[in-house]
């Protein structure tokens, strides 16, 4: 795959768990070297985390980790801040010219051993729920194979998460073996309090670990 990286910061494995790294690597050794994460990132305010996230992604051993962004997620976030290699839409359409070359979003299904959205919006939620795939986010999920993890971090104003459309996105979601981590109420960005946080990153990061040792790709040390 093309690596397009912005710097290369070493991974904070040792910082505080609410909003920073939680130690990562202690009680863990991975029994299958390079396993895949593969990030989506969507355009909710809460994709001010993905360094966050990916940081703490590469603090457990032997992850590999790459991201995909919507367009509007890349407004809440640094390229520099994200040590790994991001990939957009613009990637899919200036790596295919011919017959012979690669169509990212099926290299990229093929490449991740685990998909996690963090965060998930209302928009991309309704799309993935539907089937829309116009995008190279939605395009890797729309060819997910469902053998493999694919674990969602909604994120939204709690009016929309508090709209009926969204339970029912959600149990199709769940619906298609995918797998939760359920957003938290706290006050949000825009002022309005109650549900539809994103979960903590460290609550994201104990899930991905719970899941690869499900999976026999960790193990506890
Ligand atoms: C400052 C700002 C913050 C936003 N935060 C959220 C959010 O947390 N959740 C959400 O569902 N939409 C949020 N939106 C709206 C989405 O960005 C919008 O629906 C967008 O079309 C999503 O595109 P995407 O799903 O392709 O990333 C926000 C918009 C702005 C301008």
């Amino acid at each position: 795959m093309m690596s397009r990286t912005c710097g290369s910061p070493e991974p904070d494995a040792g910082a505080a768990c609410s909003e920073s790294v939680p130690e990562s690597g202690a009680a863990i050794s991975s029994v299958k070297k390079n396993i895949h994460i593969l990030v989506g990132v969507t355009g909710s305010v809460a994709s001010l985390k993905l360094p966050l996230l990916v940081s703490g992604l590469l603090a457990i051993p032997g992850l590999e980790v790459a991201v995909v962004t919507t367009e509007r997620a890349k407004h809440f976030y640094k390229a520099c801040d994200v040590p790994v290699t991001i990939y957009s839409d613009a990637d899919e359409w200036e790596m295919w010219k011919s017959l012979s070359d690669p169509v990212l979003h099926i290299d990229l299904r093929r490449w991740a051993d685990l998909l996690v959205v963090a965060p998930l919006d209302a928009n991309t939620l309704g799309k993935v729920a539907s089937g829309i795939c116009d995008n190279l986010l939605t395009s890797v999920i729309r060819a997910w194979d469902r053998t493999k993890p694919l674990l969602f971090c909604p994120a939204m104003n709690t009016a929309m998460w508090e709209h009926p459309v969204t339970a029912q996105h959600m149990e199709q979601l769940k619906g298609f073996g995918y797998i939760e981590i359920p957003c938290v109420a706290k006050k949000l960005a825009c002022g309005d309090e109650g549900l539809g946080a994103m979960a903590e990153v460290c609550t994201i990061l104990g899930k991905v670990k719970e899941i690869l040792l499900e999976r026999d790709l960790l193990h506890q040390s």
